[in-house]
């Protein structure tokens, strides 16, 4: 039921996106810029600002706006990391990188950067909202760099640890789901006490997300992720999965190894499956999770709320 209620919120976004960023002159870019934000995708953080909104009483569908803001921003950080992880594929079709080539595709993220806080600004809500609301995801930008500057270091550190792998998740993918939550709050009318327990909520509940998304890079192959299977490993990220085994003293031939044989990759997954890094990640995962929905005691029932819990559960049973 929760899956299905996340759809309806997923194709209002889709809708909105249609009108707030038509293809216009020069054509190519925004062929580009459209290009993933057209193929799909979750639509969990628009989805969860919705719920957020309607969670502390406000009026859900006036939010289109900034909804489609975050997903934006969202989609702009996807451009930039396919550069960045050297990934070919992303929700099944060819990364941006791919087909417009890295200028292209720095120039496509940029301009939905850019565009996601006009659209902000185009929410039919108090100024003084949208500008309390502008602020939190200026910062988050700033945040997503941060984590993602950190994500990278990571790949040529010899030694991380788990502190510094949930630093670094927080920044590059919890706080986008805080904003997303607090925003929701913030342009409803919630009062500062219920925005800050809503970023904590979808701050804790996003990094249970990346702990998943690390888990589904190895166990789910491209048909079902949309990405390449393995791409963490062959990479030489450092995951909480890697960080696990590597203090387990497993040694795993693919890692950091781009022109891995795909029987090498398999052999690494089964190793980190048997292990018990991944079960470990998982378990970690859970744990955020259930933190996160701690966060949630301060709104009272409703049909929303009780939306955002099971939301939260299924950000790590996912399988994709
Ligand atoms: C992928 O996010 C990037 C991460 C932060 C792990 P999603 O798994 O939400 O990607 P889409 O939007 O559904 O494609
Ligand atoms: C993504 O982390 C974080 C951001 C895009 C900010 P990943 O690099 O793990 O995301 P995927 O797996 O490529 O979607
Ligand atoms: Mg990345
Ligand atoms: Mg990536
Ligand atoms: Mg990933």
């Amino acid at each position: 039921m929760m899956e299905r209620e996340l759809e309806r919120r997923a194709a209002l976004v889709s809708g909105a996106i249609e009108q707030l960023l038509p293809i216009v002159h020069p054509r190519g870019l925004y062929e580009a810029s459209r290009h993933l934000v057209d193929s799909g995708g979750k639509r969990l953080r628009p989805s969860m600002l919705l719920l957020a909104a309607e969670a502390v009483g406000g009026e859900a569908t006036l939010l289109a706006p900034a909804a489609v803001s975050i997903e934006l921003i969202h989609n702009f950080t996807l451009i930039h990391d396919d550069i960045m992880d050297n990934a070919d594929v992303r929700r099944g079709r060819p990364a941006v990188h791919k087909i417009w080539g890295e200028s292209g595709a720095i120039l496509a993220g940029d301009t939905l950067y850019s565009k996601a806080f006009q659209v902000l600004g185009m929410t039919p809500v108090q100024p003084e909202l949208i500008l309390g609301a502008m602020n939190v995801l200026s910062r988050t930008c700033t945040d997503i760099c941060e984590g993602q500057w950190l994500d990278i270091e990571f790949e040529s550190r010899e030694r991380v640890s788990e502190n510094e792998y949930m630093e670094m998740i927080e920044k590059k993918t919890g706080v986008l789901y805080g904003a997303s939550a607090s925003m929701g709050a913030i342009l409803a009318g919630g009062s500062p006490q219920v925005a800050a327990a809503l970023d904590e909520f979808g701050r804790l509940t996003g990094m249970g997300f990346q702990l998943q998304d690390d888990v589904i890079d190895l166990t789910a192959s491209v048909t079902v992720s949309g990405k390449r299977q393995g791409g963490d490993l062959v990479e030489g990220k450092k995951t909480l999965i890697m960080i696990n085994a590597f203090a387990k003293g497993i040694n795993v031939e693919a890692f950091g190894k781009r022109d891995a044989t795909p029987e090498e990759i398999q052999k690494g997954i089964l190793q980190l499956e048997e292990c018990g890094s991944i079960d470990y990640a998982r378990s970690r995962a859970e744990e955020m999770v259930a933190k996160g929905k701690r966060a949630l005691g301060v709104l009272p029932d409703s049909k929303a709320r009780a939306l955002m819990l099971e939301m939260a559960d299924y950000m790590i049973r996912r399988g994709h």
